[in-house]
C-alpha cells in the first residue's frame, strides 16, 4: 500500500471511529495501523520500516559473546513519585516532572548517565505471549521496559532519542510467582484505576530499583525503541532473571482497554512489537560462562545462564 492511500484509509477510520487527537497517536498493535505499517504512518518513523538495528529480538543462549568488560548496572534506588497511564497502546508510568532528584541509570555497557522517563508494560492475553523481547524462541507473560535518556548530552528524550546514544532500554521479563513484587505491586493497584485511554492514577514513592531481579548478569545490545519512531538509538540492558507477579495482577492487566470510556473498542493485551532481525549484531553478556565449569575450551552456559538453564515451556 502506499503511503498516500493508506493514510487516506487511516483517515477514514479515524473518522469512523471518531478517534480525536493527533494522528502520530493513531498507532496500534494489529491491523492496518499496526507493527507492519508504523513506518508509513509517519516520516518521522521509517526506521520502524527500514531500520536494520531493530528491537526487539529473540536471544540466542549459543551465540552471546562473554564481555569481561561489561560493568555491574546500577540504577538509583531512592523513592519516586509519578504518574501511571493508559495511553491506549501501553500502560506507561512516567516520573512526576516536578520531581528534583531523578533516577540515574549507569554502568553496564554505559558510558553515560541516563536519567530514568519512562517504564512501559507489555503483556500478552495468554500466559504464552506478553513480552516483546524472546530468549531462545520463548517469550514470557509480560516485560517491563525502563526508558532513560543520556543525560549528560542532551535536555530530554525527545531531543536524546534522535541522537547518538540517546536512550537506554532495562528489560526485565516477567513471569507469574506466589507471592509477586513489592514495588509492582505498588503500580498494580493502580491499574483499576486506569482501565480506558487517557486515564491517569498517582503513583507514590516507589523504587525502580525494586523493580529489577536480584541479579547482576544481563544481555546487552543497540538496538532501537519498540515504539514509534523506532529510534536506532538505544542500547539495551536485558537482566537476566525475571521478577514475579501474581495471576491477579496480570489478570488485572487484562482488563484495561484501548479505547477512552466512551468507545472502549478491544482490550489493550498482545501489547507488543513482533521480534526483528539480528542482522548480525552482538548480544554481549557479563556471564562469564567458562570460569564455573573449568573447561575454558568448552563453553556452557547451564550453570550460569538462568533463561537457558531453565527450559520455559509456556
Ligand atoms: C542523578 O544525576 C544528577 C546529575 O545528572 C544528580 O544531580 C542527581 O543527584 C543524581 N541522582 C542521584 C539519586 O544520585
Ligand atoms: C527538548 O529540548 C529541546 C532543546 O532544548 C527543546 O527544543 C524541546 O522543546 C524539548 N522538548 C520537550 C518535550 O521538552
Amino acid at each position: 500500500m502506499s503511503h498516500a492511500v493508506l493514510n487516506g484509509v487511516l483517515l477514514l477510520l479515524m473518522l469512523l471511529t471518531g478517534s480525536e487527537g493527533s494522528w502520530e497517536q493513531w498507532w496500534t498493535y494489529s491491523g492496518i495501523s499496526g507493527p507492519q505499517f508504523w513506518g508509513l504512518l509517519n516520516m518521522n518513523w521509517n526506521m520502524c520500516d527500514k531500520g536494520r538495528r531493530q528491537s526487539p529480538i529473540n536471544i540466542e543462549p549459543n551465540k552471546l559473546v562473554y564481555d569481561p568488560h561489561l560493568r555491574h548496572v546500577h540504577v538509583d534506588k531512592h523513592r519516586i513519585d509519578g504518574y501511571l497511564y493508559n495511553k491506549g497502546q501501553s500502560v506507561i508510568f512516567r516520573v512526576d516532572p516536578a520531581m528534583t532528584t531523578h533516577v540515574n541509570i549507569t554502568g553496564g555497557p554505559l558510558v553515560y548517565k541516563y536519567r530514568f522517563e519512562e517504564l512501559y508494560v507489555h503483556f500478552g492475553e495468554h500466559d504464552n505471549v506478553g513480552s516483546e523481547h524472546q530468549i531462545n524462541g520463548n517469550a514470557f507473560p509480560a516485560e517491563l521496559q525502563l526508558y532513560g535518556f543520556n543525560a549528560d548530552l542532551y535536555p530530554n528524550m525527545s531531543e536524546a532519542q534522535q541522537n547518538s546514544n540517546g536512550i537506554v532500554g532495562v528489560s526485565v521479563m516477567i513471569q507469574i510467582g506466589q507471592s509477586g513484587n513489592d514495588e509492582f505491586r505498588i503500580l498494580s493497584s493502580g491499574f483499576n484505576k486506569i482501565v480506558y485511554r487517557g486515564d491517569r492514577s498517582a503513583v507514590k514513592h516507589i523504587s525502580l530499583a525494586g523493580l529489577l531481579p536480584l541479579t547482576q548478569h544481563y544481555m546487552t545490545y543497540d538496538g532501537s525503541t519498540t515504539h514509534p519512531g523506532c529510534w536506532e538509538t538505544t542500547t539495551w540492558l536485558l537482566m537476566n532473571k525475571p521478577i514475579y507477579i501474581t495471576k491477579q495482577e496480570l489478570l488485572a492487566l487484562r482488563q484495561l482497554y484501548q479505547g477512552d470510556r466512551t468507545l472502549p473498542k478491544t482490550k489493550m493485551a498482545n501489547n507488543f512489537r513482533p521480534v526483528k532481525a539480528l542482522h548480525h549484531r552482538t548480544v554481549r553478556t557479563n556471564i562469564d560462562f567458562t570460569t564455573d565449569n573449568r573447561q575454558k575450551d568448552c563453553p556452557s552456559m547451564h550453570r550460569e545462564m538462568f533463561y537457558a538453564a531453565r527450559k520455559w515451556k509456556l
